[in-house]
């Protein structure tokens, strides 16, 4: 086996769940979306876990049919802002929309919480897949999704070049001579573009890690083109591991063809282990959970990847209907999937919606076999570490105390954290300042 860097882990935070009943459970509390002592509770754990990171996710429409996390939830940087202050080695990681914001107000947020944080500020870039958002944003109609890659990456050039404003030994802060800064390592960017007109410099200088890590999580072909141009990390939702495979290659190719290394990113699939003591036990608590799920509320789950589509008009026991390209100017990746396996595998409407909702996934188990899932991935280069969401209660405390010593006993995860950056415990570069690097190969000549 090639030398492979040691498994990286995140823990989605998610209050009540994604999974649309599972605050039905007794045991989960029907208010942890907006529980802060919930979200502390869970990234101290992580840490315990030696994680590199939790993440919180978001979303900018909601309706009726929206699962119940959705309806009443923390915004991500004003939660992972409070989690600093509760944490000191876990990454710290939000998702922020680049289709709804502006470059300099993000740039200076997540600037901000890497400061506070002491370098563990990670944004994951979204270009929002639904529609309804435009609606929020007072905006006449939603970017198609080509224009909201094209916006992403012309963004992310923006939000870079702001968080070189002020090379690293730019505030001097003299107090004799007066001088609290130098001007010749203030920089403006001027930036002109097709969507953005910024100025600058930013109000705020870089952190310990350099700059805030960039996740992207959209894996259509303009989701893994900027994520291997512009990501320090990706987060994606393969499930079998030939796909997961395919997927880790492909977007490792590509970030080679853009002239970066291999290891310049790390690749984190998502997982929703279902440990139990025995086989049979795992499977009991993957019913408990699914059973709570009713085929109506099945029904709304899918449609939302659908632009809240209403599957409810279609024959249940029918095959999959025929909805034509509905679906690919939002969560593209996801439906494309969808409409795919019901073809291939003559699914029908009710078994795609069980399907989306209560979805069984691989990694259902004991720890021992959660752990040779695990390491089997990692050693075929399926995923550099994943990114764990559980369904259960106490899900991630399992995780932690029951998979993670096995993987630490066979050599494959840490035993203590490398770094207090995010950066240096993923093992992803600090980019250097733009104009200290120019500056020097100037002074090389
Ligand atoms: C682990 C993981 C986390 C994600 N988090 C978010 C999120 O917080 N908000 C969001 O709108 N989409 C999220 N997504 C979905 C993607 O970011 C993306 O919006 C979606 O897949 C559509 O992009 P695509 O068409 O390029 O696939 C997530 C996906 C994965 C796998």
């Amino acid at each position: 086996m090639a030398h492979r860097k040691k498994l990286k882990f995140g823990a989605i935070i998610h209050g009540v769940g994604g999974n649309i009943s599972a605050w039905r459970h007794p045991e989960i509390p029907a208010d942890a979306s907006v529980s802060f002592p919930f979200y502390v509770q869970a990234a101290q754990k992580a840490e315990e876990g030696l994680f590199d990171l939790v993440f919180i996710a978001d979303g900018l429409y909601i309706n009726e049919k929206s699962i119940p996390h959705f309806l009443n939830r923390f915004e991500p940087i004003t939660i992972l802002s409070a989690l600093a202050a509760a944490t000191s080695k876990i990454g710290l990681v939000g998702t922020l929309s680049s289709s709804y914001s502006e470059p300099f107000t993000v740039a200076r947020q997540f600037a901000s919480l890497d400061m506070i944080s002491g370098g563990r500020a990670g944004w994951n870039v979204v270009t929002s897949p639904l529609e309804g958002s435009a609606r929020n944003y007072s905006k006449a109609e939603h970017p198609s999704h080509d224009e909201r890659y094209q916006i992403a990456q012309e963004y992310l050039q923006v939000a870079k070049g702001l968080w070189d404003s002020w090379e690293d030994d730019a505030f001097v802060r003299d107090k004799a001579s007066g001088v609290f800064f130098d001007p010749a390592k203030m920089h403006r960017l001027n930036h002109k573009g097709r969507f953005f007109s910024v100025e600058g410099p930013l109000n705020i200088a870089r952190s310990k890690q350099g700059q805030p890590v960039i996740f992207q999580a959209g894996s259509s072909e303009s989701g893994k083109d900027l994520a291997a141009k512009e990501a320090d990390a990706v987060f994606t939702g393969q499930e079998l591991l030939g796909d997961a495979k395919a997927f880790y290659r492909d977007v490792k190719d590509r970030a080679v063809a853009y002239g970066r290394s291999r290891d310049d990113l790390v690749i984190l699939p998502g997982i929703g282990p279902i440990i139990g003591s025995t086989e049979a036990e795992a499977e009991r608590k993957y019913e408990e959970i699914a059973s709570l799920v009713s085929i109506d509320k099945a029904l709304d789950y899918l449609g939302r990847f659908f632009d809240h589509h209403d599957f409810s008009q279609y024959p249940l026991d029918e095959p999959f209907p025929d909805i034509g390209d509905l679906g690919s100017n939002s969560f593209r990746s996801g439906t494309d999937k969808i409409k795919q396996t019901a073809k291939e595998e003559g699914l029908t409407l009710r078994q795609v919606a069980l399907r989306s909702a209560t979805p069984r996934g691989a990694f259902i188990g004991t720890p021992e076999k959660i752990a040779d899932l695990i390491q089997q991935w990692h050693e075929e280069e399926a995923a550099d570490g994943f990114i764990i969401h559980s369904a259960f209660p106490n899900g991630l405390t399992e995780f932690v105390e029951l998979v993670v010593p096995i993987l630490q006993r066979r050599g494959i995860y840490r035993t203590a954290y490398e770094s207090d950056t995010l950066r240096g415990n993923l093992g992803v570069p600090i980019p250097a300042n733009r104009h200290t690097v120019a500056r020097s190969q100037a002074a090389a000549f």
